[in-house]
């Protein structure tokens, strides 16, 4: 009998969040996550990681978009949008990045040092990495175990350790698990054979995904399944997260053949 026999059979289809729900439970059961980012102009990243946080599951969700002139996405009425300075982010799981341009640098100090759990994604991935005060409080972060999962395209693994994107892809497995070390957190290195690295562990390759998922604003759907996945809290952040990368190229490898694969429509889980 190993472990596994334990876990129900619910868990194997749907998202974590969405698959074990207890008959006795309520939204504050599934965590509480903010998506920040969505500067002018790209409101929409923010907008597809909350939708996809939401259709993953997560029990509520704040849209914390920089442009303070996107009042009210009236297509997702279940969003909650807010001035980012004003979330308090110590009990939630904040995804931070997606479309956040230059202004995103503005909330990371604060949110690096106290999100209960942490995705940093685009935006805020180039932001830290050109600021070594903000390298130095990431680390921080995870000395004290905090929560962090970081997911770069190849370019964004690349300004983060200061190489090439060709010295990136050439040891794609060494790159994440150099990021893992130095930040003390897990990294999704994005792309095909998307790799899950963090400290102490031994790297994987995600087998799931397919060419159907390079679409603009897929990977702002992956980081907000990644944060619904942390927010219910039903496991570990490794396990959290390659859950969640299993299941975005799961959706796309399953994709109808004559429908088309946008951001949008794989943040509704293919709905
Ligand atoms: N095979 C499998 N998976 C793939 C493939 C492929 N051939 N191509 C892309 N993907 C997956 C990646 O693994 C990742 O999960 O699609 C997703 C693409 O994510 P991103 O590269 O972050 O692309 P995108 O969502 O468009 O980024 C939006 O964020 O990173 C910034 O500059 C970027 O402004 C852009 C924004
Ligand atoms: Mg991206």
């Amino acid at each position: 009998c190993s472990a596994f026999d334990a876990v129900p059979v619910a868990w194997l289809a749907g998202a974590p969040a969405a698959r074990t729900r207890l008959q006795a439970s309520h939204k504050g059961s599934y965590g509480d996550m903010a998506v920040i980012g969505g500067a002018p102009g790209m409101a929409g990243a923010a907008l597809l990681a909350a939708s996809a946080a939401l259709h993953a599951g997560a029990g509520r969700v704040f849209a914390g978009l920089l442009d303070s002139k996107v009042a009210l996405d009236t297509s997702q009425p279940e969003l909650m949008v807010r001035d980012p300075a004003t979330l308090d982010v110590g009990a939630m799981t904040v995804v931070c990045g997606c479309g956040g341009g230059a202004a995103v640098r503005g909330v990371l100090p604060r949110v690096i040092s106290t999100a209960q759990r942490l995705v940093i994604d685009a935006d805020a991935l180039n932001a830290i990495a050109l600021d070594p005060g903000l390298q130095t409080l990431l680390a921080a972060r995870g000395r004290r175990r905090q929560p962090t999962v970081l997911t770069p395209h190849p370019l964004e693994a690349a300004r983060l350790l200061d190489i090439g994107t060709a010295a990136v892809q050439a040891d794609r497995l060494g790159a994440a698990q150099k990021l893992a070390d130095r930040f003390g957190a897990v990294v999704v290195l994005k792309g095909s054979g998307t790799v899950v690295a963090a400290p102490g562990a031994l790297p994987s390759i995600n087998l799931s995904g397919n060419a159907r998922l390079a679409s603009a604003g897929t990977g702002d759907v992956l980081a907000g399944m990644v944060g619904a996945a942390l927010a219910s809290g039903l496991l570990p952040a490794l396990d959290a997260t390659r859950d969640a990368v299993w299941h975005h190229g799961d959706l796309a490898d399953h994709w109808p053949a004559d429908a088309p694969l946008t951001a949008g429509a794989l943040a509704r889980g293919g709905r």
